[in-house]
């Protein structure tokens, strides 16, 4: 029965056992994503029907990340690691009533929409019944080689090839596309002889290519492109290669960057023109940057919305957060947990932000901590201030109105409430509640003792 739609396979079981990682190998990050979410990423833009994902090694973090972050994918288990073509099986029961799959490994992040889905077209066109990416690497030791003669096509693992076949130069991607019948009756007479007793699914190759409708590569000129991830050198090259990529994008849509050989960002992040970032910058996640912003050297941020016109002055580590307009940020700032900074607000030298909204032209400059703290617009926190937010059990609020002004080593005890406009002694500590426009004073009174230290000399002591 002919089958409707294109799938795409994404064969993510194996150990990995190059990586020698506690983390399965697919979750892996390169610049704060997964390997795999590169591939499900690129798969994006081509023309598949459905997804599936092929789970087994390290099962429950892949599934749950599979399902948490691409909900629409399919999720397939080959419950033990018999090799691509046994984890192809596994999938046997998703891929029937599918005309056409293009099987990739989890572990080949660069391959471009525009190039998986060239492949599919040569194989629609080609009308055969398996069509694969060649491609002439630098050094092709640790990949299936492509032996091309008398009409036939075969790949052949590296462990299982003489001598000669090892010269060849043409290495397996691992990137198919197969006409599903045809391959699902291939996978029934797949043996297992070979120096790895696994089922290889590039012994199918061969068997299509004996068949009438027949096997075809297509060499791909970009090696770079099907670079597979097996051990932490191929890893950290793949990370190399694509952060040039995102770099390259980002200047060109002008971002200006120092240095880029320092700069790293996610493939995720927005960043409007006219950023200027300094050397040894890190920007992950889903962050944003607009239009005008500078990010000073050494900050990290992680899943920042970041506004307009926004100074990150260096060595600031924001995660999880906004920063709203005309923001200045740093040095030396650490802003966390949903914390949400107002325009033209200051947040400066040693200062913690946790979870707490500070407002509009509101001034946190030096060693302070504000934790589940809401500080209104226009206010003044004094050096050194402190929300003790934490009674040992549970987390409390402080509330500061707008226009205050808080002074130096405030140890504010949550929860408490200060209105609109008032005032704290430098080194109070505030207990209770502060009614607008009032001073608090929570603090010893000074005594000055005259004559003391003179006393004391004469009594033979140091003062
Ligand atoms: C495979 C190919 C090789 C090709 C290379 C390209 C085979 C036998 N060899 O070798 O010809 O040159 O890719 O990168 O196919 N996997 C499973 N279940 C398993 C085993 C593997 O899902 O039981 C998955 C892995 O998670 C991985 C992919 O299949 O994402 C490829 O497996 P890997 O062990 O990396 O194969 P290679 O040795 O690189
Ligand atoms: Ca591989």
């Amino acid at each position: 029965m002919q089958g409707k739609g294109t799938g795409a396979l994404v064969l993510a079981a194996g150990k990995g056992t190059r990586m020698k990682s506690g983390t399965p190998k697919v979750l892996l990050p390169i610049l704060g994503e997964p390997l795999l979410w590169y591939v499900l990423e690129n798969l994006s833009g081509t023309p598949v029907d459905k997804k599936a994902v092929v789970v087994g090694h390290g099962r429950e973090r892949v599934e749950d990340y599979v399902q948490e972050a691409w909900p629409e994918t399919e999720i397939c288990v080959q419950k033990r690691q018999n090799g691509t073509g046994h984890a192809v099986m596994s999938a046997g029961d998703w891929l029937r009533g599918l005309e056409h799959v293009i099987v990739l490994p989890g572990d080949v992040p660069q391959l471009s929409s525009r190039s998986a889905g060239w492949l599919l077209k040569e194989h629609v066109a080609g009308n055969g019944a398996c069509t694969f990416f060649g491609f002439r690497p630098d050094d092709p030791s640790g990949y299936g080689r492509v032996i091309e003669k008398d009409g036939l096509v075969r790949v052949v693992e590296e462990r299982d090839a003489t001598e000669d076949e090892k010269k060849t130069p043409v290495a397996n991607s691992g990137v198919y596309v197969f006409r599903v019948p045809d391959l699902l009756e291939c996978l029934q007479g797949l043996g297992r002889e070979n120096a790895q007793g696994e089922y290889y699914l590039t012994d199918v190759v061969e068997s299509l290519s004996r068949t009438k409708a027949g096997a075809k590569m297509v060499l791909i000129d970009d090696a770079d492109e099907v670079a597979g991830v097996n051990d932490p050198v191929q890893l950290a090259r793949a990370a190399e290669r694509i952060r040039d990529c995102i770099l390259d994008r980002h200047m060109r849509a002008g971002v200006r960057c120092a240095d880029p050989r320092t700069v790293y960002i996610g493939p995720k992040v927005q960043i409007d023109p006219d950023v200027s970032i300094d050397p040894f910058v890190q920007i992950y996640g889903g962050s944003k940057i607009g239009r005008g912003s500078r990010i000073g050297s050494h900050s990290l941020l992680r899943k920042v919305q970041c506004g307009n016109d926004v100074t990150i002055t260096g060595h600031v580590d924001v995660r999880e957060s906004s920063l709203a307009d005309r923001s200045v940020i740093g040095p030396f700032s650490h802003i966390r947990n949903g914390s949400e900074i107002g325009e033209g607000a200051v947040i400066g030298k040693f200062v913690e932000v946790k979870n707490s909204r500070i407002g509009n032209d509101a001034k946190v400059p030096h060693l302070s901590y504000m934790g589940d703290a809401d500080v209104g617009e226009r206010t003044n926190v004094g050096a050194g201030t402190i929300t003790c937010n934490y009674d040992g059990q549970k987390k409390h609020e402080t509330r500061i109105g707008k226009d205050c002004f808080i002074g130096s080593d405030t140890m504010l005890v949550a929860p408490v409430e200060l209105g609109d406009g008032s005032f704290t002694g430098a080194g109070s500590v505030i207990t209770k509640d502060v009614p607008e426009g009032s001073l608090a004073v929570g603090r010893s009174r000074q005594t000055n003792i005259e004559g003391w230290a003179h006393r004391k000399k004469k009594q033979g002591g140091q003062s």
